[in-house]
């Protein structure tokens, strides 16, 4: 693959040399893994006799994007109407939940899902699933299909919550280390211990998520904290003996390397610090930040050199608006503008790639055009709507050539996505 490519060697919050810009660039790729990248003149021997090269002119090549938090069982509710999360919970989520019980409408949604991860460029996607081992199966299944390197898990749930989402922390446990033995590692797949956040699990299950991951080294902690205002309180009352919401998850165990919390708005400053110094990643998910009111993430704070967080960005659909991690970053722009913090397209793309491949710590796989790296990437069109096109004529630098793409994109932008190096979307020409 030839074009203009652009990939991250550094974390741009922290360094003013981090961005790969190599306006004619060759990506070479052999088994699923690049073997060879730089500029072009430099690198074309690399390319075997007889393999014909691609070459995109006037597109840039970007590292495959990474959603570090979605839920696939609510790609259904996308865009449900009027109210903050604990209501939106139990009007719709819960609701809809119950429908991945039937393992054939969890695999039709697996198939909508893993086609809107890729016409929107996503390659990797930290991935909720239901509470029924069935809804797993059908995720990870799908994700084989499609060779994609994921990582999903069943949520666990022991109380408040319809009885029909409810497991208990023995069934959790026996039902999550089932399926922990048959995803992952297999393939590409990852696997996630997942509780849903703290007001869903009873001490003993949150006890028990904690043995889970901490038994099967390599696997994820996956949840939700400090979203909501109302969430936390609830949170208070129900563990009044923590010293706030993080505390609760620091008590049982469930922080670290390869723990990934959705949301962190509200997190305290002695909050930040603890998830800094325990290597606990977030992810920032503004378009659900705005969508169900829940409040301005400070992403600014959260990369403070003095005590930086890993940070990934997340869609959070079906509380997310959209799967395209582009929008995403239109909309974490404007909620650091909010906060008087010009979030430049650097970070954000940043962010969208090897930041958080670093959040996840698969940085040594995915997240950046590298040799040794797993070959997903993307073919972004500049020129993808007239507006687009009119608009980007007249850049002057990659760096407003990315940030015009990240205000101004949706699907349309994302050209064509491969994963392992093999096509896997191409946009239809309107
Ligand atoms: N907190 C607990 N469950 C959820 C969920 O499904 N979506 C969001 N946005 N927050 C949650
Ligand atoms: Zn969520």
């Amino acid at each position: 693959m030839r074009g203009h490519a652009v990939s991250f060697k550094d974390d741009p919050f922290h360094s003013d040399d981090a961005l790969v810009d190599i306006e004619d660039a060759l990506i070479v790729c052999e088994g699923g893994i690049i073997t060879a990248f730089g500029p072009y003149e430099e690198t074309k021997d690399a390319v075997p006799p007889g393999v014909e090269i691609v070459h995109r002119p006037g597109s840039v090549l970007c590292p495959g994007f990474i959603d570090t938090h979605v839920h696939y069982v609510q790609t259904g509710i996308i865009g449900a109407f009027g109210s903050q999360l604990i209501d939106w919970l139990n009007h719709y989520t819960f609701i809809e939940e119950q429908r991945f019980a039937d393992a054939d409408h969890a695999a039709e949604v697996a198939r909508v899902y893993f086609d809107e991860l890729l016409r929107n460029g996503t390659t990797t996607a930290l991935t909720f699933c239901a509470v029924y081992p069935e809804s797993v199966d059908a995720f990870f299944e799908e994700s084989q299909r499609r060779g994609t390197r994921m990582i999903g898990g069943k949520v666990l749930m022991d109380r408040n919550a319809p009885d029909a989402l409810l497991d208990t922390a023995q069934t959790g446990y026996d039902d999550s280390k089932a399926l922990i033995e048959r995803w992952h590692g297999n393939g590409r797949q990852l696997y996630a211990v997942t509780p849903r956040f703290a007001p869903t699990s009873t001490p003993e299950q949150l006890e028990a998520a904690s043995a889970l991951w901490h038994e099967h080294p390599g696997t994820f902690q996956h949840t939700h904290v400090s979203e909501n205002v109302g969430e936390i309180q609830w949170v208070r009352s129900l563990f009044p003996e923590r010293s706030g919401y993080l505390d609760v998850y620091d008590h049982y165990g469930l922080l670290g390397r390869r723990s990934v919390l959705a949301h962190g708005v509200h997190l305290t400053a002695a909050e930040r610090r603890r998830v800094s110094e325990t290597g606990t990643a977030i992810a920032h998910c503004p378009t659900s930040n705005l969508f169900l009111g829940s409040g301005l993430f400070h992403v600014h704070e959260a990369k403070d050199s003095r005590h930086p967080m890993h940070v990934g960005l997340g869609t959070d659909v079906g509380a997310g608006t959209s799967f395209s991690i582009l929008a995403t970053m239109n909309e974490a722009y404007k909620v650091a503008e909010l906060l008087s913090y010009p979030l430049n397209s650097l970070k954000s793309f940043y962010l969208a790639t090897l930041g958080g491949a670093r959040a996840l710590d698969l940085d040594d796989k995915i997240g950046s055009l590298e040799v040794g790296k797993e070959a997903d990437f993307l073919v972004l069109d500049p020129a993808a709507t007239p507006l687009l096109a009119f608009r980007t004529s007249t850049v002057e630098s990659t760096e407003e050539l990315l940030f015009v793409l990240s205000i101004m994109s949706d699907d349309r932008t994302v050209a064509a996505t491969y994963v392992g190096g093999t096509l896997v979307h191409e946009r239809k020409e309107s």
